[in-house]
């Protein structure tokens, strides 16, 4: 017998929505009352909580962004007393100072819950043991999936990110069945399996979950080939309240389940800001429903994807997330995801997905050149059949993305491994 679900889970759709007016309105009443910036915020765009009638209201609220947090750094936006503040976390972002957010005890439970939610979503048995490679720290996901573990009555073993040759000693002794960490990290770590003479299809694991950067279906393929393990998609954000906002379900896998009860996502047209209909791609927005220290109103996450209708279970799902607009790369006029590059190396059977795009300037015309791993079973190849594979995959690039890139094989571990989130760009183009 597995972990039995929660009501809310296989509600009607109906029920979901009268629980979430109720508590998008008292969300609503809650930024406007205790948080000055909300405050001034909703008054310039001339809207009061009480003017949320029914959830599409929600549109006539302005958009929360990035800039808000920075502008308010790092406590302006709490909407309790410090006394009330029980763990606080901030996110390191590209540019300037780091995101911070911060939680009361309710809010630790709540994301507890659905972090339970989540890994049980995601095929949790009891008596599992959870290794846990997310980093601990400022980040959400290290303590976020330990958390969630522990709530849900599983072992948990908080190793954190790093010392690989470690991470591969301790899962070959302790033999657990759940991994969660960095889907980038994962091939870190089945490559050292293999480093370490262990073949990683004979290891204890059997569920990995997933997330905190963008992952395509064909390194799901690539994992599961690698691995004795089922790879799950595990989504959120710190703004949010860190990795439990959404996660596949192990009996479907198509798509991201929205704890919807707590988070309310809208999909708007990332240059107008309208919001646009189920099934269209967009700008995923998040409202909080019930958070407590850091309410979030229609925050801007720069996430692309789009809302489809429930399966497994009431909530709707999201498609998995193709990029960031932050991340898109437009070459020469040409927009291109990292993760459009990525399944087109999974294509090729002797291709790794390690992989770095370099964009650079070259007399003022962008150049893309793609640094990708032979897998170790290649590595004998000659360098006619490398320049062969190079030339398929650019070959690929042109007529998938519409790109002229320069590939470059590189030799096994010449690509940087992350221990967390992947860097997939170099953009050393000038900043104009
Ligand atoms: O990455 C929280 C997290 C930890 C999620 C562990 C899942 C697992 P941040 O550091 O604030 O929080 O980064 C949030 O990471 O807006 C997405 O762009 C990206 N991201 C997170 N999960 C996924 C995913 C954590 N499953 C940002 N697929 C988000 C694609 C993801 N991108």
């Amino acid at each position: 017998m597995g972990f039995p679900l929660e009501p809310i889970e296989r509600s009607s759709i109906a029920e979901l929505r009268t629980l979430q007016l109720e508590r998008l309105r008292s969300q609503l009443a809650h930024a406007y009352d205790k948080v000055p910036h909300y405050r001034k915020k909703f008054e310039a765009a001339g809207v009061k909580p009480k003017d949320l009638k029914e959830l599409r209201d929600l549109a006539r609220f302005p958009f929360t962004t990035k800039v808000d947090l920075r502008d308010t750094y790092p406590f302006g936006m709490f909407a309790v007393p410090m006394d009330r503040v029980v763990r606080i976390h901030a996110s390191s972002g590209t540019t300037g100072k780091p995101t911070v957010v911060g939680y009361t005890k309710n809010d630790i439970a709540m994301w507890s819950q659905l972090m339970a939610r989540s890994i049980r979503a995601a095929g949790a048995q009891p008596g599992n043991k959870v290794h846990v490679s997310y980093g601990y720290g400022l980040f959400t996901g290290g303590l976020g999936a330990h958390y969630g573990a522990e709530t849900l009555g599983l072992a948990v073993i908080p190793f954190g990110g790093g010392q690989t040759e470690r991470q591969v000693q301790l899962i070959a002794d302790f033999k657990p069945e759940i991994i969660m960490v960095t889907p980038s990290y994962m091939l870190a770590i089945a490559d050292e399996f293999e480093r370490q003479g262990i073949n990683p299809r004979d290891c204890s694991l059997r569920l990995g979950i997933f997330g905190a950067e963008p992952w395509t279906d064909s390194m799901r393929r690539e994992i599961e080939a690698r691995l004795p393990i089922d790879a799950i998609d595990i989504y959120g954000l710190s703004e949010i309240i860190g990795p439990g906002v959404a996660v596949e379900c192990l009996e479907t896998k198509d798509g991201l389940t929205i704890w919807e009860d707590h988070f309310y996502p809208e999909i708007v047209d990332p240059e107008t800001g309208e919001v646009l209909p189920d099934g269209e791609m967009g700008e995923l927005v998040f409202t909080s429903l019930t958070k407590e220290a850091l309410p979030m109103i229609r925050y801007r996450t720069r996430d692309l994807t789009r809302l489809l209708p429930g399966t497994a279970r009431t909530m709707r799902r999201m498609e998995k997330i193709t990029g960031r607009s932050d991340d898109m790369l437009i070459i020469r006029g040409v927009n291109v995801f990292p993760t459009q590059i990525e399944e087109l190396i999974l294509r090729q059977a002797a291709l790794a997905p390690h992989y770095v795009l370099e964009v650079s300037r070259e007399e003022h015309m962008d150049r893309l050149d793609v640094i990708v791993e032979l897998k170790p079973e290649a590595h004998a190849m000659d360098r006619i059949d490398r320049e062969a594979t190079g030339a398929r995959l650019q070959h690929d690039i042109k007529s998938y993305c519409g790109v002229t890139s320069h590939v470059r094989i590189a030799d096994i571990g010449a690509v940087e491994r992350s221990i967390g989130k992947a860097k997939r760009v170099i953009d050393k183009r000038p900043k104009t």
